[in-house]
């Protein structure tokens, strides 16, 4: 089968442009300069310049479109840590929907600043603190539910091949997952909203790592987002539990082609070449 290659940051930055010009949106958002090249969304100081000039904007998807998912999965007396915030209104339409326990986190300081100047006063159960995803400080088994909406997207805009991710990225993932999975009480939820699709997404949430099972639905219109919830305690399907191992098996089969390939140019190397000439 041919596999198109798709640049992740691409499709990051369609859906940006997208949702910025899109006319049923009921509040004004104002256009955003796009960053020069689409690996900025990574750096911190994009964000930080971004919130310094941009008030509200909701990546991929606002809080409307999915909130009948979210209300099937939380319960109003969650504890519920949100990655990634941003400047979206998500946590303050949850919260005039009655989910009043959420600790908002960025790692951008300028947003974090901006939100609560903007929020701490309308909204006094919530609160907004400055935090890095790889690097989070929470006590293991404080929340009830972890949910991200288009953070871990942005730590993989620079890969250029959604079917082959880097080792680094992939690690950078698995890390961030393994202290979702450390913060979330033992029967919490991560939920994951994205427009990753399950044939890229699902080889990073279905592990036998975490102890967690992996359940995916979608929503929106004329574009999909998919909404991934991860339960902790319950068990992998059978299906992905299969699934894995062939990747794994895959993955093996690889890296032994790899190194027979090195090891037999490394043997081409030393070999003598003078041994062979005839004088
Ligand atoms: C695509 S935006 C999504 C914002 C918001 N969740 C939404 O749905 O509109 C990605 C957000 O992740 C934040 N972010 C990126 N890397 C992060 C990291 N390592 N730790 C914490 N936040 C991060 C950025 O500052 C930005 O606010």
């Amino acid at each position: 089968m041919r596999r198109e290659s798709v640049d992740i940051g691409f499709c990051f930055i369609l859906i940006a442009n997208n949702n910025q010009l899109k006319e049923d949106d009921n509040r004004t958002q104002e256009f955003m300069e796009l960053p020069d090249r689409n690996t900025d969304y990574r750096d911190k100081s994009y964000w930080d310049d971004r919130y310094s000039k941009e008030e509200a904007f909701d990546w991929f998807s606002d809080y409307e479109a999915f909130k009948h998912l979210l209300k099937d999965d939380i319960k109003t007396a969650d504890k519920i840590l949100i990655l990634g915030c941003g400047n979206s209104l998500m946590s303050e339409q949850m919260y005039h929907d009655g989910f009043l326990n959420i600790t908002n986190t960025d790692y951008s300081p300028v947003v974090i600043e901006n939100m609560r100047n903007k929020c701490q006063h309308k909204y006094p159960s919530m609160s907004w603190e400055v935090m890095d995803i790889l690097n989070m400080t929470y006590e293991p088994e404080t929340f009830d539910v972890v949910l991200e909406k288009g953070t871990l997207d942005a730590l993989m805009v620079h890969e250029k091949d959604p079917w082959n991710i880097s080792e680094e990225t992939e690690k950078a993932i698995e890390n961030v997952l393994h202290q979702i999975h450390t913060v979330l009480k033992a029967d919490g939820k991560f939920i994951s909203v994205t427009f990753a699709q399950p044939h890229f997404r699902k080889p990073h949430y279905a592990r036998k790592i975490f102890d967690w099972s992996v359940e995916q639905k979608h929503f929106g219109q004329n574009f999909h987002y998919y909404y991934y919830v991860m339960q902790k305690g319950s068990n992998l399907s059978v299906e992905d539990i299969k699934k894995e191992n062939e990747r794994t098996a895959k993955k093996l089969r690889n890296k032994n082609e790899e190194d027979r390939t090195i090891e037999y140019l490394e043997y081409e190397d030393n070999e003598n070449f003078l041994n062979g000439i005839e004088l």
